[in-house]
């Protein structure tokens, strides 16, 4: 799966991304790679703040540079700690991946590549609004 990618490279970058992370609460630098469907690369750190509740997580630059840089859908991501290791996103952070990635999506984790569909699994996204109630 996800064998057309060359994750080392995509690692690498979510590593040299990490080194810029803004994390002196946490001492926790994470960075965040990805590749778009069009090709290209996109990436973040996370970065905090002195009110510690408005941290921005690594993946919250990402999808601003997906968007900034023209859109597009993620195909792979890979998300590491300070160790450099796969790290797994936060919940939150999974609903980003999905909304710009969908179920197809493939992550780098410590158990390998998997597809957003099992880190994720009966995700909401765009789909459930369809059903949503109409204007009154
Ligand atoms: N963090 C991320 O950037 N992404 C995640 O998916 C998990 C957590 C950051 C938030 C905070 O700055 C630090 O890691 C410790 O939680």
């Amino acid at each position: 799966m996800g064998s057309e990618v060359d994750w080392d490279a995509l690692r690498g970058k979510a590593v040299e991304i990490m080194g810029k992370a803004y994390a002196p609460y946490s001492r926790f630098p994470v960075g965040v790679a990805a590749i778009v469907d069009d090709g290209r690369t996109v990436w973040g750190c996370n970065v905090e703040n002195a009110a510690y509740g408005v941290a921005l997580c690594a993946e919250c630059g990402l999808v601003s540079h997906l968007v900034a840089t023209g859109g597009g859908r993620l195909v792979a991501v890979s998300c590491v700690g300070r160790d450099g290791e796969p790290l797994m996103p936060c919940g939150r952070c999974r609903q980003l991946l999905w909304e710009h990635g969908g179920p197809t999506c493939l992550l780098l984790t410590p158990e390998g590549v998997l597809p957003m569909s099992e880190v994720l699994p009966q995700a909401f996204g765009p789909d459930n609004l369809s059903i949503a109630a109409p204007p009154a």
